[in-house]
């Protein structure tokens, strides 16, 4: 089984087509669209990936910020599992203390397979001559005297605010308007309909009721996804989110 660091790939399928050599997945409450891969989707990408020989980034960011259910296992934890170890696995797991301690001290973590660990902390010691100490030492600090007790308060807020955003969506938005239920994360997607322009509506929206949000086609590569915008529900609490979306459905139904 060729390993994370040692896979040799043909350069395409046969066809012409170029073959992934790497894989990027949010899997758990993504930004932007706060949707998340079921269990089958994570196993089929597991098998592909093995098939491909293409290592995994998994990007954990929102893992931790769930609010309803009991989850999934990380990809790296199922790969393990199914190959008799981590050092099996094609998956690099990232994490970051950015969205439940502190987001200013920018620290995160990687798992993986020993020998690419051992690469990225050369590369990473090349790069940057490694994250601030204090830092470390300051969230280290933080994070041994008890995680999961600083977890709860967050996923209660967030949970609050995610049930008043959606809420306050069902209450003011106009028919034509959809959205996803996120069960965690910070971000509900929504889909317009198809003449509108997110980015025309956000000038709009802030000159005229001072509410801002982003528009979804910046995360798209080939142009698309005009009519659609990411709304970020961890910022403002659940009366500014109401007074934010009663505004801005009442300017969509000018223009739906
Ligand atoms: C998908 C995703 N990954 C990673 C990060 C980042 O985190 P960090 O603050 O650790 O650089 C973010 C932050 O916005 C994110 O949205």
């Amino acid at each position: 089984m060729p390993g994370i660091d040692g896979n040799r790939t043909p350069a395409s399928f046969g066809n012409g087509q170029a073959l992934p050599r790497l894989g990027y997945v949010n899997p758990d409450f993504r930004n932007p669209s706060g949707t998340s891969l079921t269990r089958d989707e994570r196993l089929r990408l597991l098998g592909d990936a093995h098939r491909l020989g293409m290592p995994l980034i998994e990007d954990g960011a929102y893992s931790e910020l769930r609010y309803d259910g009991p989850g999934e296992p990380a990809l790296i934890a199922l790969d393990a599992e199914a190959r008799g170890g981590i050092e099996n696995s094609l998956v690099l797991y990232c994490g970051t203390f950015s969205k439940t301690v502190v987001s200013g001290l920018r620290i995160g973590w990687v798992a993986g397979p020993r020998a690419v660990i051992q690469k990225l902390f050369l590369i990473k010691q090349a790069a940057d001559l490694h994250s601030s100490a204090l830092n470390q030492m300051v969230l280290h600090d933080v994070v041994s005297n008890g995680f999961a007790t600083r977890l709860e308060p967050i996923r209660a807020l967030y949970k609050g605010r995610r049930d008043a955003l959606l809420a306050a969506l069902e209450r003011h938005m106009p028919a034509g308007v959809s959205w996803t239920k996120p069960r965690g994360g910070m971000f509900v997607w929504v889909d317009l309909p198809a003449h509108l322009d997110g980015a025309e509506l956000l000038a709009r929206s802030i000159a005229e009721i001072r509410v801002a949000f982003v528009p979804g086609h910046a995360f798209f590569s080939d142009g698309t996804g005009r009519n659609t915008l990411r709304l970020n529900f961890s910022l403002s609490d659940s009366d500014q989110i109401e007074t934010g979306i009663a505004r801005l459905g009442a300017l969509l139904k000018t223009l739906v």
